[in-house]
């Protein structure tokens, strides 16, 4: 699939390689994220866990959250990889439904098999605030 000038391959490789800096001592599962900006932007984060379990971010949120921060508020893309090509969590679907609800969403595993979905298909009947 072609995601305007940057291929998903392109983003899955920038998530590829952010998943080398996972910060994770407690659950040795390394997760890589690449968000793509409308304006053709990758950003990419990791996961960076915490003695304090529940003050561990998943790399999809460390990759949107630093997008925010490079003022960076239109997506139209995300890959995720891990070594099993697992799905993301439901907290980041919910932020991925916040920050970029038209994204698709590339999920990737160790051997290079890349699942497509949206933001919309992972979160059906999305809360989207009061
Ligand atoms: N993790 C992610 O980075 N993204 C997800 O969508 C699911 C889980 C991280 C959190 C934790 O560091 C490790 O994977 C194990 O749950």
């Amino acid at each position: 699939m072609n995601t305007g000038e940057i291929s998903s391959q392109q983003l899955i490789a920038v998530a590829r390689s952010a998943r080398r800096q996972a910060y994770a001592p407690y659950s040795s599962y390394h997760v890589g994220a690449a968000v793509l900006t409308l304006g053709g932007d990758i950003i990419a984060g990791c996961n960076v866990e915490n003695a304090s379990y529940g003050g561990t971010i998943c790399a999809e949120r460390v990759a949107l959250t630093a997008a925010v921060a490079q003022g960076k508020r239109q997506f139209s893309a995300i890959a995720v990889v891990t070594e099993d090509g697992a799905s993301p969590c439901g907290l980041c679907r919910q932020v991925m439904y916040e920050l970029g609800p038209q994204m698709d969403v590339f999920i990737a595993d160790g051997d290079g098999n890349v699942r497509t979905t949206t933001v919309k298909a992972l979160l059906p009947e999305a809360f989207a605030g009061p």
